[in-house]
């Protein structure tokens, strides 16, 4: 893109009062923001104007049938609020169903979970992706609270990278996928979380909830959701992990959270990869997990390995660093990234499950 079609270049906004402060002209009047979550950074703009949600799909270059996710403020849900002035349907306003939304809010909101809920008409079927649910959060940073606090409307907000790439967890690494494309980046330092939020279908039997789906892990366990909701239910849903080629959830695809640099796991002395990996020649980056492996075979004295990064075996930590580290590998410009090990149970961590897969989509090709 010449110079010429880039805006000039994004304004860097602290998180102080005045940063806040700018942050809210800009997206009332219809622009685009950075704005720091717990879990990453997203590409904040007016959820009820549909040509500002636009923008977010022009500068992500995100197609249009991956929908967004709307952010509301806190620290409690108004529902009734919400639903009056249309970001919701009424229907969650029944007694059974907001029982649960209610006991759900009061454990993890405001926090890293996306609930898919009945959409209200005053959200575009840009943000929906021409679905009737919409996703709803509200996120637990303190900057992009204050910004929340100060408009009337909710704020759409996908990670803000390019489509398909590594999500940002600092304001440096919006700025490396964004600059010139959006109007400014509030930043607020590193995200706390590091990967994005647990997304939660619940599925419905009349007005009750009956049980729920996990559309992507994340930090939150979803046996104590059920819990925490009191859902009679034996186990949540994750069939969306099951190995398919077709997406269960709009967005939710095979390939995403992609290094430039190709990345594949080394399944050395696993039958079916036995014999694609020949490493002779190459420059690799090397990405260890928690429980590490020796390095393969296939290695040579020739293989050259520019870096060898090893994953934390804290889980917050690791999910604190997937992203940046990852970031780190790419720009090496190395033939491969080669992850090498394993990862602990996802019995053992939430957030185990939702690094693998990251980390899985990552290498998808
Ligand atoms: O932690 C997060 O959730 C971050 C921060 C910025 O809040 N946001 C984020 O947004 O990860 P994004 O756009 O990268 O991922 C949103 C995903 C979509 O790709 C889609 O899979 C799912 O949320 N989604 C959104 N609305 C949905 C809906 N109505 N039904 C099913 N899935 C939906
Ligand atoms: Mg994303």
């Amino acid at each position: 893109m010449s110079a010429k079609e880039n805006k000039l270049d994004t304004k860097s906004l602290m998180p102080d009062a005045s940063g806040v402060k700018q942050a809210i002209a800009i997206l009332q009047s219809g622009g685009l923001v950075a704005l720091p979550t717990e879990t990453v950074y997203g590409l904040a703009a007016n959820a009820l104007n549909a040509q500002a949600v636009q923008k977010i799909f022009a500068a992500k270059e995100r197609p249009s049938f991956d929908p967004l996710i709307v952010h509301v403020p806190g620290p409690t849900p108004d529902w009734e609020e919400w639903v009056r002035m249309g970001w919701l349907d009424s229907s969650v306003l029944k007694e059974r169903t907001l029982t649960t939304l209610n006991l759900w809010a009061k454990d993890y909101w405001p926090g890293p979970l996306t609930l898919i809920l009945p959409k209200g008409n005053a959200i575009p079927d840009a943000v929906s992706s021409g679905l009737t649910t919409v996703g709803i959060r509200m996120p637990r940073s303190d900057a992009m609270q204050s910004v929340l606090q100060g408009i009337s409307f909710p704020l759409a907000a996908p990670s803000a990278n390019r489509f398909g790439r590594i999500s940002p967890t600092t304001a440096s690494h919006v700025l490396e996928e964004l600059n010139g494309k959006i109007d400014a980046v509030l930043d607020g330092g590193a995200c706390n979380i590091g990967v994005e939020s647990t997304i939660v279908r619940p599925h419905f039997k009349g007005e009750e909830i009956i049980s729920l789906e996990i559309l992507r892990p994340g930090a939150i366990d979803p046996s104590s959701l059920a819990e925490s909701g009191k859902i009679p239910m034996q186990a949540p849903s994750t069939k969306h992990f099951e190995k398919t080629n077709a997406p269960l959830a709009p967005g939710m695809l095979d390939s995403h959270y992609a290094p430039r640099t190709p990345m594949k796991w080394d399944h050395a002395g696993v039958s079916d990869h036995a014999g694609v990996s020949d490493h002779s020649g190459l420059s690799l980056a090397v990405l260890e997990l928690p429980h590490a492996a020796p390095p393969p075979a296939s290695w040579s004295n020739n293989t050259k390995v520019l870096k060898h990064a090893k994953l934390s075996s804290d889980p917050n930590q690791a999910a604190h660093e997937l992203y940046a580290v990852l970031r780190d590998l790419d720009a090496l410009q190395a033939d491969l990234i080669l992850i090498l090990g394993s990862l602990p149970k996802p019995e053992e961590h939430p957030l185990w499950h939702g690094i693998l897969d990251r980390l899985t989509r990552a290498s998808h090709r």
